[in-house]
């Protein structure tokens, strides 16, 4: 046979021919709008079809299905099948990003250098027994996908006016039967006789992916390939930079990860591109959404009252919003949520607490906290809060808003650790696993909003969204999963995308764990497991200033005085003190001490014998070394004292002390409680010097050499009682 003058005519066809992108959509899914903003990007032109249709295709990803595509595509193209110069494109949507452009897809496709062209994968899917009708392929993916297929518009029009099946058919298995019957696809007979050429439909497979990236079973095979300006894929078996990234079958997650980067969501030289797409300036609302937040109390968490008032002073119109708490540990915490409670529930506009008494599992009482926004159609937003997380950051709220995603968690983590609120990636069963940019982003050397398969204890959620996508009143009890995971898995599987905002340091999630509530003031001892926020609520607020500004005075010669408490540990440490109560009364005979016997003894309690010695010597190590080493430069303490206390003077008991030498190299001693607020008299005088210091303050400490030098003595308290904390150092 001769060629014909059709084979000649498409000869001629250059790349000014046009393109065509169809697709069928049936709901406006996150997946959808990022396909789209991918589309309009490279200045795709793109026809949608099926939008406001019911969906009748089945569920593709577990099942066969998918007839319903075929059918709308059938239909749309019988307008369209006598133009011989147009080239359709017809792909998924929601799950579909396109890394390049119209130029390089029609260059692509002048190439392959057939009428039609499908997607290839490795993988034979719906029906395995076709497998042998497949020709076979030296190299490259064997398999038809039917997520992407690119062609002439007589040539699609002529495969897919076959379609006479139902909706719920499945459309792979359509286009397959079609590929692997040789009298439609070109066969060798073709070239002997005219008449099967004319029959045929001159198909073939994007065997190496140069258009289409099918990523189901080829996870391995792309990298990210970052530009200037774009981010492409690139398929490291085939060296090819394909088009079309398609997450088929369960890579969902994957394409969620590279479309955080393709084609130009975020690169090194820009950083995030599209994080001011569509936000909302809450400046430009006449009015503030209203915000249900949701607090979950669900074990022992250090530093709760820190918590509750971090809720308070969050700069968020506090009428616009309402309060649910979950507390799920009876005695401990119901203190201070009744405190919390008494104190602010006026301010809010509403304040529910669901106790313990309820006995509602974690699962339920998370539905019930959703479900009150769900119910009530002026919630415009749902904010659920973990107790352990610390949102440092008072704007929280307001930025999460203004990001305007259906689901939206800020990046929490663990303070100096990899430890945070989301994962960026799963294994395979569902767990976590390492994402290529997780440091990345927990350190915020990627700064942007990503698209993520796991979030946890902090995040809010749009009520409009719980009133539609998310009607179903359970989304956290689900199996045997946690509670979040539950959720986030229902998410997925609604195709809701999550996200994880970094572009501010919002704050920090505490560790509850080792958190020993069996002392009287149990967040004392969190030093080594929360040191962000033991320094926080203990560490006096001009402490640094030390260093900074010399903010530190030297009342008496060598005697150093500077501020190192806050008002809460003094309170703190003496409530702990008289809490433990066995004070030694300030005999000579010390069983405490080595040798058992004291020369110059206080009425006092050591640290160690309420437990608190290590936790004590660390806060000398972090705290007073520093200090030591500036006022007295070049000694370097070891931060070694056994003798660690807090002494009592009252004129009751015993009312000051004789003079005298410490046992250390240097002592520090700090004031716990208020001149002539809480005592009177009171002070220290050292003898060599002639000098007193009269006024102690609160959370001051003073710091002198301990031998030799400074002989000293503890003037009288004349009426109440005062308290110091007092270290000998390096002995
Ligand atoms: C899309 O079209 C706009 C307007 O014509 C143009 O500025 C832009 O560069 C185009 N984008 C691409 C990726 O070619
Ligand atoms: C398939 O179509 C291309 C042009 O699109 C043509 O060059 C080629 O010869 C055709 N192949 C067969 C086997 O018909
Ligand atoms: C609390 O609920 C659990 C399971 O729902 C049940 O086994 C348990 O008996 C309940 N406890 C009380 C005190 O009602
Ligand atoms: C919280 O509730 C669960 C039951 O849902 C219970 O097993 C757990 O012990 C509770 N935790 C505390 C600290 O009360
Ligand atoms: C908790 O503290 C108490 C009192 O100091 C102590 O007896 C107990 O051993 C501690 N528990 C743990 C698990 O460390
Ligand atoms: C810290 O210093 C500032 C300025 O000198 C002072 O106003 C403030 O009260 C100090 N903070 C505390 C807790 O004493
Ligand atoms: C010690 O100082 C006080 C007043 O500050 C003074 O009255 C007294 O004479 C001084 N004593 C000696 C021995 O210098
Ligand atoms: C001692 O303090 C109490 C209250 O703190 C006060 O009522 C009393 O008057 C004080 N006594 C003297 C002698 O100042």
């Amino acid at each position: 046979c001769l060629p014909s003058c059709e084979t000649a005519k498409f000869c001629l066809l250059s790349f000014s021919e046009k393109l065509l992108v169809l697709t069928v959509a049936t709901e406006e899914t996150d997946g959808f709008h990022r396909f789209i903003r991918s589309a309009n990007y490279f200045n795709y032109t793109v026809k949608v079809l099926g939008m406001e249709e019911t969906w009748k295709g089945g569920d593709v990803g577990r099942s066969i299905g998918g007839g319903q595509k075929v059918r709308l595509l059938k239909e749309a193209m019988e307008a369209l099948a006598d133009q011989e110069d147009l080239i359709i494109l017809t792909v998924d949507s929601y799950d579909l990003i396109f890394a390049g452009g119209p130029e390089e897809i029609l260059r692509k496709f002048q190439q392959a250098n057939h009428k039609v062209l499908f997607a290839a994968e490795a993988l034979i899917w719906p029906d395995k027994r076709l497998a042998d009708k497949y020709p076979l392929v030296r190299s490259g993916k064997r398999y038809l996908n039917s997520g992407g297929i690119i062609g002439y518009a007589p040539y699609i029009n002529r495969i897919v006016s076959q379609w006479n099946l139902h909706d719920n058919d499945d459309d792979q298995l359509f286009y397959t039967k079609i590929y692997v019957d040789p009298l439609q696809r070109v066969s060798i007979f073709n070239s002997l006789c005219f008449h099967v050429f004319q029959q045929t439909l001159n198909m073939t497979l994007d065997h190496k992916c140069q258009i289409f990236q099918n990523l189901n079973g080829a996870v391995d095979e792309v990298l990210l390939k970052f530009g200037t300006d774009r981010v492409r894929v690139r398929n490291t078996v085939y060296d090819s930079l394909p088009v079309v990234i398609h997450g088929n079958g369960n890579t969902k997650m994957y394409l969620n990860y590279l479309g955080n980067y393709v084609p130009n969501a975020w690169n090194y030289e820009h950083g995030c591109r599209d994080c001011d797409d569509d936000v909302v300036d809450l400046s430009q609302l006449k009015e503030y959404p209203n915000v249900l937040v949701g607090v979950f109390i669900e074990q022992p968490t250090p530093f709760l009252p820190e918590f509750f008032q971090r809720l308070l002073t969050m700069d968020y119109p506090k009428d616009k919003l309402k309060l649910f708490v979950h507390n799920n540990v009876s005695v401990y915490h119901e203190k201070h949520i009744q405190k919390f409670w008494e104190e602010n529930r006026n301010a809010f506009n509403s304040f529910k607490v669901v106790g313990p008494e309820e006995n509602l599992s974690q699962g339920e009482a998370r539905n019930m906290g959703m479900d009150l926004c769900r119910k009530d159609a002026t919630c415009n937003y749902y904010f659920s809060m973990d107790s352990d997380v610390m949102l440092t950051n008072r704007q929280t709220l307001k930025l999460l808003i203004e990001q305007n995603r259906k689901i939206i968690g800020p990046l929490v983590t663990r303070h100096g650790k990899l430890w945070s609120n989301f994962w960026g990636a799963l294994s395979l069963d569902g767990y976590y696993a390492r994402s290529e940019d997780y440091v990345d982003i927990v350190q915020r050397k990627r700064v942007g909003v990503w698209n993520i398969p796991y979030m946890a204890h902090v995040y809010l959620v749009k009520g409009s969204v719980l009133r539609n996508e998310m009607k179903e009143r359970n989304y956290f009890v689900l199996e045997k999963l946690d509670p979040d995971m539950a959720l986030c898995r229902n998410a997925r599987e609604l195709g809701i995308f999550m996200y994880i905002t970094n572009r501010h340091d919002f704050g920090r999630l505490i560790s509850t764990a080792n958190y020993n509530i069996s002392h009287y003031n149990n967040d004392l001892w969190q030093i080594f497991e929360n040191p962000a926020d033991w320094r926080e609520k203990y560490i006096h607020q001009n402490y640094t200033r030390i260093f900074t500004e010399n903010y530190l005075e030297e009342p008496c010669p060598d005697v150093y005085w500077f501020p190192v408490f806050t008002e809460k540990a003094c309170d703190e440490l003496v409530e702990e003190m008289e809490h433990y109560g066995s004070w030694s009364g300030g005999k000579h005979e010390d069983k405490r001490i080595a040798g058992g016997y004291e020369t110059v003894p206080t009425d006092d309690i050591h640290m160690k014998q309420i437990g608190f010695d290590k936790e004590w010597l660390h806060f000398i190590r972090e705290f007073i070394s520093p200090v030591t080493l500036k006022v007295f430069s070049g000694y370097y303490t070891k931060g070694y004292a056994i003798m660690n206390f807090v002494v009592k003077y009252t004129p009751e008991r015993q009312a000051y002390l004789r003079p005298h030498h410490d046992s250390s190299t240097f002592t520090i001693n700090i004031a716990l409680n208020n001149k002539d607020r809480d005592f009177q008299g009171g002070g220290c005088r050292f003898h060599r010097y002639n000098c007193s210091i009269e006024s102690p303050r609160k959370g001051w400490s003073f710091m002198h050499p301990g031998r030799l030098t400074h002989l000293h003595e503890g003037l009288p308290t004349t009426n109440g009682t005062r308290y110091i904390a007092v270290s000998f150092i390096d002995p």
